[in-house]
């Protein structure tokens, strides 16, 4: 075996300053294998931890034994989405609460173990540090950037949570390799919009396929986290630059919503929606338009709205029925030339609908 493959490729990092809750970002492959040691070498003082690991992770990557100086609070969450839930939430708040304010917690998973464990942490002594574990490309690339955190409530997704940024993001790109692959192709729909928004070098990088080895995934993940990660130190509310982020999710939520899409398929057809408005605007042009479909084609994402996709329920997500009417215009994320974008906030019904004929 060549040395290369032993050692692994080097890991990279980051960090996001947001004053007194910093985050440090370490991106490599077989990072999980050192999970504790990282947690003893930032928390020396601790006696306990707390742990969620979404179930499906558990089974497919078994943790090394933790250190027999520190008792573990664990809790196995519902895979996915399904954690998401104010009744998960309480069974963590429960777990942890005998944990001092100086100890961590550490969430393992996707977005969604990420969302539910960081908000548990953000309360439990009103606020307890938090190590991110993402295993999902969606995860590495923005779920663990940012410090958003967040549960589902009957009227819709995310509307309980805060921000409660973790102190320390540990991305092992080897745990990629049992994600299903719609899943990893989904995920590089995020990828792509912090490339379209930031960065020209990594809009080529992507033009040459989805990566393929740990070494090609740590650095285009490190691209798309330093695109989210400047924006976010000038944005940590998401009252400004950061709504930039939202490239592709007006059309996007809307067909997640309705069509039952994977986000990242949702936002890869929100993105040619907003790109069709910005060509007819003429901030862009028809090869430009064109180049961003082949690149989203290319990398396995979905471009056009499935057949008979865009019903009364369609239109009611967007708030196309009412809007419609009221005459309100709609807050747009729109691509410009080959790359950039601009965040309008007068997009008509009419320009939104001609967009999808
Ligand atoms: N906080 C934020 O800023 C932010 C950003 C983006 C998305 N999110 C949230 O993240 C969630 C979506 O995250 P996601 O796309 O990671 O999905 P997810 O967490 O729902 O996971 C998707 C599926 O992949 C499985 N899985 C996870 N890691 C795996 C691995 N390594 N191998 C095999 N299977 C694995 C999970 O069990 C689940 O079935 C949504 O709830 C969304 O709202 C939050």
């Amino acid at each position: 075996m060549a040395m290369g493959s032993i050692l692994g490729p080097e890991p990279r990092t980051d960090r996001v300053e947001g004053g007194a809750r910093s985050t440090d970002i370490r991106i490599g492959a077989d990072l999980l294998r050192h999970l504790w040691a990282a947690v003893r070498s930032r928390f020396p003082e601790a006696a306990a931890c707390g742990l969620a690991v979404d179930e499906h992770v558990a089974s497919l990557h078994p943790l090394p034994r933790p250190p027999a100086d520190l008792e573990v609070l664990a809790v196995r969450l519902p895979r996915g989405e399904a954690a998401k839930t104010r009744t998960v939430l309480s069974t963590l708040q429960d777990a942890w609460l005998p944990l001092r304010r100086d100890e961590p917690v550490i969430a393992i998973g996707g977005g969604a173990a990420l969302d539910v464990a960081g908000f548990a942490a953000a309360t439990v002594r009103r606020g307890l540090p938090w190590i991110a574990v993402p295993t999902t490309v969606v995860a590495m690339a923005d779920a663990s950037v940012g410090g958003k955190t967040a549960v589902n409530h009957e009227r819709g997704k995310n509307l309980l949570g805060t921000f409660h940024p973790p102190t320390l993001v540990l991305s092992d790109v080897a745990t990629l390799a049992t994600l299903e692959v719609g899943e990893r192709v989904a995920g590089l729909a995020e990828v792509y919009k912090a490339a379209r928004i930031g960065e020209a070098g990594l809009l080529e990088v992507l033009r040459a396929g989805a990566p393929a080895t740990p070494a090609a995934w740590i650095d285009v993940l490190q691209r798309a986290i330093a695109i989210k990660a400047r924006l976010v130190e000038a944005d940590e509310r998401d009252h400004g630059v950061r709504r930039v982020l939202n490239y592709g999710h007006t059309v996007g939520h809307a067909l997640e919503r309705t069509l039952g899409l994977r986000h990242g398929e949702a936002v890869a057809i929100g993105m040619d929606v907003a790109a069709r408005i910005a060509l007819a605007r003429g901030l862009m042009t028809a090869g430009e338009r064109d180049q961003q479909r082949r690149d989203l084609l290319g990398l396995g994402l979905p471009v056009d709205v499935p057949a008979g996709g865009l019903g009364p329920a369609f239109e009611a997500a967007l708030g196309l029925d009412k809007k419609r009417i009221a005459g309100t215009d709609f807050v747009f994320v729109l691509p410009v030339g080959s790359h950039g974008v601009r965040v309008v906030d007068d997009v008509q019904a009419a320009e939104i609908a001609a967009a999808l004929a």
